[in-house]
């Protein structure tokens, strides 16, 4: 099947891409990107994805060239395209082609592409082994809310996680707090409240957490937006992961303890079912397909 890609405006074939040697993104990491999940066809919370890869942008001084409005369009028209049904997008924005130089070009196109790839669905709640979590240092810059491309500390951290057994790093901050995890958000359910980290400096604003506390808003599940202890992870009720490829994910372990008798806990279910239940509503209404969008 051929593989395509979204670049400056232009649809290519993967193999006849390409990318300027100097271009920022790969020299600098001097740019920022989204990950959007595609079900049945169709971007899942496209908008607001879009509108933290602005947030992101603007943050590091750069303009994206598309309006969101404009870059929906060419999202859900190269999906369209693709023919995707279950996947995901990969968005990168980077400041673009320029000789070699820390400083910033006066004039400079930015790059701005992206592609599909097809996504297996993470296990339901309660089902596979569940996740397991290695505590690690949390390294990384203190603008967490940028969607950066500079994403080495979150490498390093997850294949360590991977190298010890475990699937996935909890970064713990200098004061002993449990920030969030090397690609996902971190949750606790702690006497009977849902607690997790506030977004901004240590936190992305994860937009699978976004609607997952919409969606324990609605249940009247109480949230209690908290930096949780180190020491507490373990000894919380349930806890779990949030991310678009990982919608929620309930962890099993948590160093080499055991989390509710290493069962998925009754909130992380109920948690999940509803946000099935939202991606069911929002994305089997009409599949757009290149005729039923705006040309
Ligand atoms: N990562 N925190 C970090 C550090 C992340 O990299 C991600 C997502 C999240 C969850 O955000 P969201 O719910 O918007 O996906 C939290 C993506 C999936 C990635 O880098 O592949």
């Amino acid at each position: 099947m051929t593989e395509w890609i979204w670049l400056n405006g232009e649809t290519l074939t993967m193999a006849d891409a390409r990318l300027g040697i100097e271009d920022r993104g790969f020299q600098f990491a001097d740019g920022v990107y989204e990950v959007i999940r595609i079900y049945n066809g169709k971007p899942f919370t496209l908008i607001p994805h879009l509108q933290r890869l602005w947030n992101s942008a603007v943050d590091i001084q750069l303009t994206p060239p598309l309006t969101t409005d404009a870059l929906a369009e060419q999202i859900n028209r190269f999906i369209a395209h693709t023919g995707m049904r279950e996947g995901f997008v990969y968005l990168q924005l980077t400041r673009g082609v320029a000789p070699r130089n820390h400083l910033f070009p006066e004039t400079i196109e930015p790059t701005l592409l992206f592609y599909v790839r097809p996504l297996q669905p993470p296990p339901l709640p309660g089902e596979g082994a569940g996740v397991a979590l290695l505590a690690v240092p949390d390294d990384r810059w203190r603008r967490c809310w940028i969607k950066s491309i500079a994403l080495l500390p979150n490498v390093l951290a997850k294949n360590a996680a991977v190298a010890a057994g475990a699937d996935e790093a909890a970064f713990i901050d200098g004061g002993g707090f449990v920030t969030e995890c090397s690609t996902s958000n971190l949750f606790a359910v702690i006497e009977d409240k849902l607690v997790t980290h506030p977004v901004g400096t240590k936190v992305l604003p994860g937009i699978t957490r976004a609607v997952l506390l919409e969606i324990a808003e609605q249940l009247g599940i109480e949230l209690d937006e908290r930096a949780i202890r180190e020491d507490e992870a373990p000894r919380a009720d349930e806890l779990f992961i949030t991310s678009t490829t990982r919608e929620i994910s309930w962890v099993a372990r948590w160093n080499d303890i055991y989390i509710g008798q290493g069962r998925c806990g009754p909130t992380t279910m109920k948690l999940h079912r509803a946000l099935q239940e939202r991606v069911r509503r929002e994305t089997l209404s009409e599949i757009p397909t290149l005729a039923t969008l705006a040309v």
